[in-house]
């Protein structure tokens, strides 16, 4: 196999973890970084970019077009340079679908124009289509494309006309696993890029204190298989959901209140959560009109050093949380469908007065005991 072109697409706001990535996978370089989409060239090698929505192989490329209607014309023509047989030879070659069942497209664009999205899906997938000699299937009516259709995605970002065929035969961002779901259940990619800025290690302890469907356990274990995973939920849907979930995985879903956790202080390693606060879920139990006590018990069972990865619909949270010791080290803001939540990673620091030992304990006194007069001596 040789290097191919491809394009990840991602949630607003993921890029960067989408190109970290992107680059672990040690077989692939970046191309370009552009709104919700990641150009890199890849070699061979392991492609499951999990905090990606989508994988494609890059079509073509152009200078974006004009706004009016006969611009179209400038698509049509970048639909005929397609190297259709190159493309079905590398996504074959790659794990997905053989030949193109059907064709069916989905277009973007941003800025003001004359046309619509449904103008240039229809022009681009006629041509397309007419070459490979398949039927086309038009959005336009809102039907379900039938089943072996190729997904082909154009965007027009203001600058480049990019034009795109998907890798796999599914969208990368459904997962297999989420087979039962919840209101406000987590989009998988964004639960992945938590997963990944926790930068966990095999034996540390994880935990998500309202955990749903258990999407952001799931995605740990994934990540970094070998860790112990445990989330609470108070609803026992929720707690159903997430155990269909992870079927067999090692993740432990018991019934608890994230206001009082039944876990010992500064026991965990990392906690993932995104809380329940009022967007699609309302935070119920002892979290019902006191969110503060969200924030309490995290710092409370956090270990040293330890880190927690947290989605929250605004910035007010994290006044709790450097309140309470806990400092936010990155704060990144993400577009999820329609809302603007921010990414914060909140650290402890390492609390020196308790974890030294008792021998560096007799070496350097407490500020406390110098400022007393009391020296190693005495
Ligand atoms: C936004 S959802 C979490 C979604 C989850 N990350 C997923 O991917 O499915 C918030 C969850 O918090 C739960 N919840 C609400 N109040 C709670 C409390 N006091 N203790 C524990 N869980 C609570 C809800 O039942 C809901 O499942």
């Amino acid at each position: 196999m040789t290097a191919a072109r491809l394009v990840a697409r991602c949630v607003r706001g993921l890029e960067p973890a989408l190109c970290t990535e992107i680059l672990r996978t040690g077989s692939a370089t970046i191309d370009w970084i552009g709104h919700r989409e990641v150009g890199f060239l890849a070699g061979d090698g392991d492609l499951r970019l999990r905090t990606a929505d989508d994988v494609f192989l890059l079509a073509g490329r152009r200078d974006d077009i004009g706004p009016y209607k006969s611009d179209l014309a400038a698509l049509a023509e970048m639909a005929r340079a397609v190297d259709l047989e190159g493309l079905a030879r590398e996504r074959r070659a790659r794990g997905g679908p053989a030949g193109f069942g059907g064709i069916e497209i989905s277009a973007s664009f941003l800025g003001r124009r004359t046309y619509n999205r449904y103008d240039i899906e229809d022009v681009v997938g006629r041509v397309l289509a007419e070459r490979a000699g398949v039927p086309y299937h038009a959005r336009r009516h809102g039907e379900a494309p039938p089943a072996g259709h190729s997904g082909w995605r154009l965007t027009l970002d203001g600058t480049h006309a990019t034009l795109l065929l998907r890798l796999g035969r599914r969208p990368a961002h459904r997962r297999a696993y989420k087979t039962a779901t919840i209101p406000g259940t987590l989009h998988p990619p964004v639960a992945a890029a938590m997963a990944q800025a926790a930068e966990m290690r095999p034996g540390q302890r994880v935990l998500d204190p309202c955990c749903g469907a258990g999407t952001l356990l799931i995605e740990a274990h994934h990540t970094v298989p070998g860790t112990t995973l445990l989330g609470f939920d108070i609803d026992p849907a929720a707690r159903r959901a997430a155990r269909q979930n992870a079927g067999p995985l090692p993740v432990a879903i018991e019934h608890g209140d994230a206001g009082a956790l039944t876990v010992a202080d500064r026991s965990i390693d990392r906690v993932l959560c995104n809380p329940p606060w009022g967007e699609q879920v309302d935070a119920g139990g002892r979290l019902a009109g006191h969110p503060a006590q969200w924030w309490h018990e995290l710092a409370r069972v956090l270990a040293d050093e330890g880190r927690a990865i947290v989605l929250l619909p605004e910035a007010r949270g994290l006044g709790h949380a450097l309140a309470l010791g806990l400092t936010p080290v990155h704060v990144q803001q993400l577009s999820l469908f329609g809302s603007r939540p921010l990414l914060a990673r909140l650290e402890r620091q390492r609390d020196r007065r308790r974890s030294r030992t008792p021998r560096e304990a007799t070496r350097s006194p407490t500020r406390g005991a110098r400022s007393k007069g009391v020296s190693r001596e005495s």
